[in-house]
């Protein structure tokens, strides 16, 4: 099934000049830009986002890295984009992430981990949507 995914370079990353190693391994990897561009979060933008988490221990210093500088977010199309994607991006810590996967790569630590991915279609469409306008969206 064609799926749509979002897709985050994380601050962490886009310091590390690693945006195009990443869109790159995403390319190679099967999956399509559909859209793409770089803000900086505030705060309260980067609480929005991970509103699901925001009972979590890690939630306050999350959301302070998130909003601390520029991230490039973009989304991903093509066959299981939403596994596909995950997969590329290995594991959430990069210590326990596979040899090659871009959390390996370019990750710190289970925080800093340098990309982000959405786990479900229904995670999917409200993550394109909190970024992203239909005119912004386009086909392959
Ligand atoms: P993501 O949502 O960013 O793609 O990552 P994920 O599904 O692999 O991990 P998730 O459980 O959704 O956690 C969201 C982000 O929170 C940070 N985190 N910190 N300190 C910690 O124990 C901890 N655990 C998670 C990471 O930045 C993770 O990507
Ligand atoms: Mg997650």
């Amino acid at each position: 099934m064609i799926e749509r995914t979002l897709s985050i370079v994380k601050p962490d990353a886009v310091t590390k000049n690693a945006i195009g190693a990443i869109l790159e391994t995403f390319e190679n990897g099967g999956l399509t830009v559909v859209a793409t561009k770089m803000v900086k979060l505030t705060k309260a933008q980067a609480e929005g986002f991970y509103a699901v988490h925001s009972e979590r221990p890690f939630f306050p210093t999350l959301t302070d890295f998130m909003s601390e500088g520029p991230i490039v977010v973009s989304v991903l199309e093509g066959e299981n984009a939403i596994a596909r994607h995950r997969e590329l991006l290995g594991a959430t810590d990069p210590a326990e992430a596979e040899e090659g996967t871009v959390r390996k790569r370019f990750g710190t630590n289970i925080e800093r981990n340098a990309t982000h991915g959405s786990d479900a279609p229904d995670t999917a469409a409200f993550e394109i949507g909190y970024f992203f306008n239909a005119l912004e969206l386009h086909r392959r």
